[in-house]
């Protein structure tokens, strides 16, 4: 099966920082990618090339099977990836429809005549009725403004947004690191769903629990490296914390380091 999003080769430098250093990564339609590692590894370097706000140094981006140039975040949701960050970004003054559309071309400009406008905005507000209905997803009142909404609501509403709107990729950036556990729950339904749906997701998170409940596979990095990929389960949590913490990988020889796609030994 052709990958949604495959990355080949990724290198990022910033000054004497190699943020990413020959990064491989592929995640296909239908799947959960968790992306992992400590601190500084790299995670949202990488997410960011993905997403158009920084450019790689070298290496290659494709889509479907088609290599792409990132240039911006306007031309990565184009092809079909959303990204949603760990800030969210929504518009606090505006209710979930207009926070859907907010900076797109659906919206109009301003400058439409008022009948126009409203026919415009009827038509946002069903769309994401739409949306959300789809997903599963209710809130208490979906004409209120999201400032007004609790953390698991706003990040429901992010994701829904992304997922109206990515036909190919959908990336989390620790979706639920500001979540209780019943809100956590509301986030995780929902990746669940996109994944029925068939959308590629990547999702990074330092929460393992919940990594090992929705994610198909796991990729470690550390340093700006991949240093290996497990499927999620109780079993392998403790292989994976291993390879985040290093403990897997810098003890070993160089010649028996872990390979990207190879077994992991602790
Ligand atoms: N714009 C930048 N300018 C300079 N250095 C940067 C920049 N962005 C990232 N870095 C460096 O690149 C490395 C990787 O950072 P990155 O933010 O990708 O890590 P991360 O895995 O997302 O970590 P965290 O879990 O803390 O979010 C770090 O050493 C960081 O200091
Ligand atoms: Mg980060």
């Amino acid at each position: 099966m052709t990958a949604a999003l495959a990355v080949r080769g990724a290198t990022k430098r910033f000054g004497a920082v190699l943020a990413l250093d020959h990064v491989d990564l592929e995640v296909h339609p239908g799947e959960v990618l968790a992306l992992l590692g400590d601190n500084g590894a790299g995670k949202s370097t990488l997410i960011k090339c993905i997403s158009g706000v920084t450019r790689l140094d070298s290496g290659e981006i494709e889509i479907g099977g088609l290599p792409v140039t990132l240039s911006s975040p306007a031309v990565a949701r184009a092809h079909g990836i959303e990204t949603v960050y760990q800030d969210l970004a929504l518009f606090d003054n505006l209710d979930p429809a207009a926070n859907f559309y907010a900076g797109r071309e659906h919206a109009g400009p301003a400058w439409l005549p008022r009948p126009l406008r409203v026919l415009r905005r009827q038509t946002m507000q069903h769309a994401t009725t739409d949306v959300l209905d789809r997903l599963q997803v209710t809130l208490p009142d979906a004409t209120a403004n999201v400032g007004l909404m609790s953390g698991g609501q706003r990040q429901v509403i992010a994701v829904a947004r992304a997922a109206a709107f990515a036909s190919n990729v959908v990336i989390l950036d620790e979706p639920t690191a500001a979540l209780g556990v019943r809100e956590s729950r509301r986030v995780l339904d929902l990746i669940l769903r996109l994944r029925s749906e068939g959308h590629a997701v990547i999702v990074i998170s330092h929460a393992m629990d919940h990594v090992t409940e929705v994610a198909d596979r796991a990729m470690v990095m550390r340093r700006g490296r991949v240093v290996g990929e497990e499927i999620p389960s109780p079993e392998s949590q403790g292989r994976i914390v291993a390879l985040i913490v290093g403990s897997a990988y810098d003890a070993d020889p160089p010649h028996q380091r872990t390979s990207p796609h190879g077994s992991n030994t602790v």
